[in-house]
């Protein structure tokens, strides 16, 4: 796309649907406080819409998790969210986080403007995870008295805060490939990984565990939804696409999953993204790696 187009999308008025999601998005309190651009919030809107419209009790394994807890929760309203990321916590870090005593601690300025426009993290070092968690949890309106931080037992970590009328429920587990070896029994209803650093858990390096893992283990009906892996600029779009589409296809392809065709408004926000000012537009890999969602559904036998 050239100069002329990006300036016709940023001028083109939603209408619709993707109106509408922009109007949903504008009111929520993440969008209010800036953790979230409207655009990006208003495209999460637009896939829960497909994955759980009735806002029924889900329950989400997140990949390469980091401190995101926005991005399920609109795309999806999960009430329980499985964390998969190898950082530990420490006490202090878990201490911080209950009762949110950590929201006074500065976030650098970049990881914010990163987080707002492209809708992913850096990866963090201990302190600014816990940090981070802080911020979306405050910035979400949970209030400091409901958040509920502990370690749960050697797995990991949990917390506890309300959102949206809801009580919802997180554990980390301080794991990566480790945690689809051991000998757990956890399902879930949806998959969900995205800005992970060039790995894969559907196309782990260990053989097929994750994947094994996860479409065993994800119920009937449920979907996996996924960014693109690979890391921004290391990849021209070309290149970057196309890896992307083969892998998503063998995943999708070999498994009983059935490609999930993306809503028509949340296509037109992803345009809206890249022609936005300050965005490098010529590089599609931004927009894939931090919030493009590519989502497939798991069909009954
Ligand atoms: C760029 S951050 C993205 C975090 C989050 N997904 C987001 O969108 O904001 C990548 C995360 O992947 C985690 N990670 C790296 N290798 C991993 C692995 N093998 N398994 C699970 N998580 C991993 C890192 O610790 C880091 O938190």
């Amino acid at each position: 796309m050239n100069e002329r187009v990006f300036r016709h999308i940023k001028e083109r008025q939603p209408v619709g649907e993707e109106k509408r999601l922009l109007d949903r998005a504008a009111r929520l309190e993440v969008v209010r406080t800036c953790l979230l651009s409207s655009i990006e919030a208003a495209y999460y809107l637009g896939w829960r819409d497909v994955v759980n419209p009735e806002g029924k009790p889900k329950t989400v394994l997140y990949s390469h998790m980091g401190p995101d807890i926005v991005t399920p929760l609109l795309a999806t309203d999960a009430t329980e969210i499985i964390g998969v990321d190898p950082t530990v916590w420490n006490d202090d870090e878990i201490e911080g986080v209950n009762n949110l005593s950590w929201r006074d601690h500065q976030m650098p300025q970049s990881f914010i403007e990163l987080r707002r426009n492209k809708g992913f993290y850096a990866a963090p070092d201990n302190r600014q995870r816990a940090l981070m968690v802080c911020n979306e949890l405050v910035r979400l309106g949970a209030a400091p008295e409901d958040v509920c931080a502990a370690r749960m037992n050697e797995d990991g970590v949990e917390i506890v805060f309300s959102y949206g009328g809801k009580k919802r429920r997180i554990v980390y587990y301080e794991e990566s490939w480790d945690f689809f070896q051991k000998d757990r029994d956890i399902p879930f209803d949806i998959f969900y990984q995205k800005a992970s650093m060039g790995s894969n858990a559907l196309d782990d390096p260990n053989g097929d565990t994750g994947r094994h893992y996860i479409l065993s283990h994800l119920r009937s009906e449920g979907y996996v939804m996924q960014s693109s892996g690979r890391v921004p600029m290391l990849y021209d779009n070309v290149v970057e696409r196309h890896a992307w589409a083969r892998s998503f296809v063998r995943t999708a392809g070999a498994s009983g999953l059935e490609a999930v065709r993306a809503p028509l408004a949340c296509n037109r926000l992803i345009q809206r993204m890249r022609a936005r000012d300050g965005f490098d537009a010529s590089v599609w890999s931004s927009v894939l790696y931090g919030t493009y969602l590519k989502v497939a559904q798991k069909k009954s036998a």
